[in-house]
């Protein structure tokens, strides 16, 4: 009988259950995501919600496919990195069901899915990516048998700062989709925009970026009487540049004519734009996945379990524990 394959992803504020069939193909999840009145994600409740929300999450996913648990053949989930709390319950539900239903279990890394589900959904087959999600800001390629990162965050990452700009500005989780929208209002009624008096600082630090100065300097544009709107286009603009100029640097340097997005921050359409443009200069191609895919889902997390059982890979019991600290080039690519 044709088996289905689970995901659980659980890394942070989001808990979500995906599907692929036995080909492997994906299917859309079921998602809850926390979204705290006040401050920022707290672990612990986070956690606690997605403990909450689990069994109506998955309850809603087999419906929506007309599927029951018999149609599960495997169970995949994220094993790191992320909030601990938050990961122990992905991996403990996953667990369950893995020895309720005596199929295999999957622990995968996390940013490896959005790179995987990227490429399912965009038929690149090489591609330079440039991860950037609330936690992660890294340019990735794959070199020798693992997807390496190139260059990255050496602060926070690129959503975090954007969902705490929000927030200082009294706008709640996540921001970066807000402030995207006071942009682009912005740039509407300005169509010929100029950074004069709206410079901040550059966020390239040779292969790598940092996040938290141009922050704190947005800030003080405020302060010194700039509107929201402005501020909130300069640092996209900003922000975003510098995304793309490691990028293209790092498709020079390996050579490599495709780039992939990712991540939840790969939902803004200026990004989207603004990677075309310069893939289009390089004769390059630029791709982005459909949005649901692109910010945490438990689809991508099937996907990529789906590929590792399929060569050879499970996760056995003494193994299974989460690792927070997961590093992008500690999982071999045992699959293409
Ligand atoms: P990871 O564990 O990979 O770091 P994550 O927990 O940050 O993932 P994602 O769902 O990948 O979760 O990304 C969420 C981030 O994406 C938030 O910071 C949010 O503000 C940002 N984001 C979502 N949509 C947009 C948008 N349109 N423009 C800018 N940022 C966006
Ligand atoms: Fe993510």
């Amino acid at each position: 009988m044709d088996k289905w394959t689970l995901g659980i992803e659980s890394t942070a504020h989001t808990l979500s259950f995906g599907l692929v069939d036995s080909k492997g193909i994906p299917y859309p999840s079921c998602s809850d995501t926390v979204s705290p009145t006040e401050g920022g994600i707290h672990p612990r409740e986070a956690a606690d919600h997605h403990k909450e929300v689990a069994s109506i999450l998955l309850g809603k996913l087999l419906v929506q496919n007309e599927l029951s648990m018999t149609d599960i053949g495997a169970v995949s989930y994220s094993q790191g990195p992320g909030l601990g709390p938050c990961l122990r319950v992905g991996a403990a539900i996953a667990r369950g069901i893995s020895s309720r239903l005596e199929v295999p279990l999957i622990g995968v890394n996390h940013c490896v899915a959005h790179i995987e589900i990227g490429r399912d959904q965009c038929g690149c087959t090489d591609p330079v990516l440039l991860y950037v999600s609330g936690g992660n800001t890294q340019v990735i390629a794959r070199l020798e048998g693992r997807y390496r990162v190139l260059g990255e965050t050496l602060d926070i990452g690129i959503g975090n700062m954007l969902d705490k700009f929000a927030r200082t500005q009294g706008i709640p989780f996540p921001g970066g989709p807000v402030i995207e929208k006071l942009a682009a209002k912005w740039l509407e009624e300005n169509p010929n925009p100029t950074m004069d008096g709206l410079e901040l600082p550059y966020a390239v630090r040779g292969m790598d970026l940092a996040f938290s100065g141009v922050m704190t300097a947005a800030q003080r544009l405020l302060e010194s009487g700039k509107s929201l709107e402005a501020v909130c286009w300069s640092l996209q603009e900003h922000v975003f540049a510098a995304c793309v100029e490691v990028a293209e640097r790092a498709m020079a340097h390996t050579g490599k004519t495709e780039l992939l997005l990712g991540g939840g921050v790969a939902c803004n359409s200026r990004l989207r734009t603004m990677c075309e443009l310069m893939a289009a200069e390089r004769e390059s191609t630029s791709f982005a996945p459909p949005r649901m895919y692109c910010i945490d889902n438990g689809t991508m997390i099937a996907k990529l379990g789906f590929l590792e059982l399929d060569s050879g890979r499970i996760t056995t019991y003494p193994h299974s524990a989460v690792d927070q600290y997961l590093r992008t080039d500690q999982t071999p690519i045992t699959w293409v």
